[in-house]
This record gives C-alpha cells, sequence and structure tokens, in this order.
C-alpha cells in the first residue's frame, strides 16, 4: 500500500474521509502521517484519535521563509517514508521547492470545477455569477497554484434559494466522496482523468 501525507490547516473533514476508506485493508494507500501548519487544527486531533500520527509544523517562527518551512515538513516526509501527499485544505501557497520536490506525487482537492474558479471563496463567487453548477476537482499539484494536471472531478447543481453555506455542505459531501476514489485510482497508476456522478 501507498504511504500517505495528509496535509490539512484546519478541520480536516477531506482528511477524515481518506483515513476512513484507507481502513478498508483492500484500499491501495494508507494514511499514515497528517501533518498542519496550524497547531490549532481540529484535524491534529481527529487524526490522533483515529490513532495515525499527527504534527504541527507551525509555518510563524520561519518568518515568511516559505522554503524553510517547507524543508522542515518535507524532512518529516523523508522521515515517515511518505510516498505520496494529499493537500487537504492546506492553506498556504507553496514554492517550487515543495511542488518539485513532490512532482506527480502530490495531490490536492479544490472546492471548484477547475479551471473555473481558483482560489479562495469559490462558492460565494459560483452564486454571485448566477452559475448553474458548481463542484470540486482532485488534480496533481505543479508550481501554480490550481493548476496541475485534473485527476477527477464531481459535480453539483446550484439550487434556487442557495447560500454559500448550503453550496459548501453540497459540494463537500461529492469531496468527501471524490477524493478517496482519486487517491485510490492515483495509488493503483491508473492516470485517466474521470468524472464521479
Ligand atoms: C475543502 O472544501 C477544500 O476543498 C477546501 O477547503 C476545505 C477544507 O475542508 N480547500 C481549499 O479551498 C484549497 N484552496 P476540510 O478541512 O474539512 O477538508
Amino acid at each position: 500500500r501507498t504511504r500517505v501525507a495528509v496535509l490539512i490547516s484546519g478541520r480536516g473533514s477531506n482528511m477524515e474521509a481518506l483515513i476512513e476508506a484507507a481502513r478498508d485493508p483492500a484500499f491501495p494507500a494508507e494514511i499514515v502521517l497528517v501533518l498542519s501548519n496550524k497547531p490549532d487544527a481540529a484535524g491534529l486531533q481527529t487524526a490522533r484519535d483515529a490513532g495515525i500520527a499527527a504534527l504541527a509544523i507551525d509555518h510563524r517562527p520561519y518568518r515568511g521563509d516559505r522554503e524553510a518551512h517547507e524543508r522542515a515538513i518535507d524532512a518529516a516526509l523523508s522521515e515517515a517514508g511518505i510516498e505520496c501527499v494529499c493537500l487537504a485544505g492546506y492553506m498556504r501557497l507553496l514554492t517550487p521547492f515543495l511542488t518539485g520536490r513532490w512532482a506527480g506525487r502530490m495531490l490536492n482537492i479544490h472546492p471548484s470545477l477547475l479551471p473555473a474558479y481558483p482560489g479562495l471563496h469559490t462558492h460565494e463567487r459560483v452564486l454571485k455569477a448566477g452559475e448553474k453548477q458548481h463542484g470540486c476537482t482532485v488534480h496533481l499539484v505543479t508550481e501554480v497554484m490550481d493548476e496541475g494536471p485534473i485527476l477527477g472531478q464531481a459535480a453539483v447543481p446550484v439550487l434556487d434559494g442557495d447560500t454559500p453555506d448550503t453550496l459548501a455542505a453540497r459540494v463537500l459531501a461529492e469531496e468527501h466522496r471524490l477524493y478517496p476514489a482519486m487517491l485510490a485510482r492515483h495509488a493503483r497508476g491508473e492516470r485517466s482523468p474521470l468524472i464521479l456522478s
């Protein structure tokens, strides 16, 4: 099984979905480490409760030296024998150091149907634009934020009366399905993009 680390910054519900899926011994990847740049991320405790090593590597002592922070993360990943990294609500921009080190072996989940709506506040922006469809994307991480080859997507309808919160909840439910499915495909070496329906 592929040894996976999940990088988080907060709640960690996608991390939890990955941990849950990987409890099945037939799942081709195992979650062996959770890292957060925020010591108070709720997901750290969730991971520990699930029996998974969870570590905070605070970015603040690095005082804006992003690469030095990433070197510390990379050292922890190497130490744990990690083969694949899943970003799951990890809210730091990455430098070419870390994206280069993990090229082809680092996945991200983003709450929009990329290439539409990269960046933050996707649900608000989708509602403002009057879109009829929204969703989430799992892609390989490259130097450019929210770009990189798409591994899979899941779409949801935008409904009359949606607020950013109701729409986010509908998308999040799909994220929890999509991410484990895409990690499994990636770990098995399947490379063709998939639309989950
Ligand atoms: C998820 O919706 C994820 O797609 C999004 O943050 C949320 C994290 O929730 N990621 C981004 O916006 C990345 N820029 P979680 O901590 O419960 O998984």
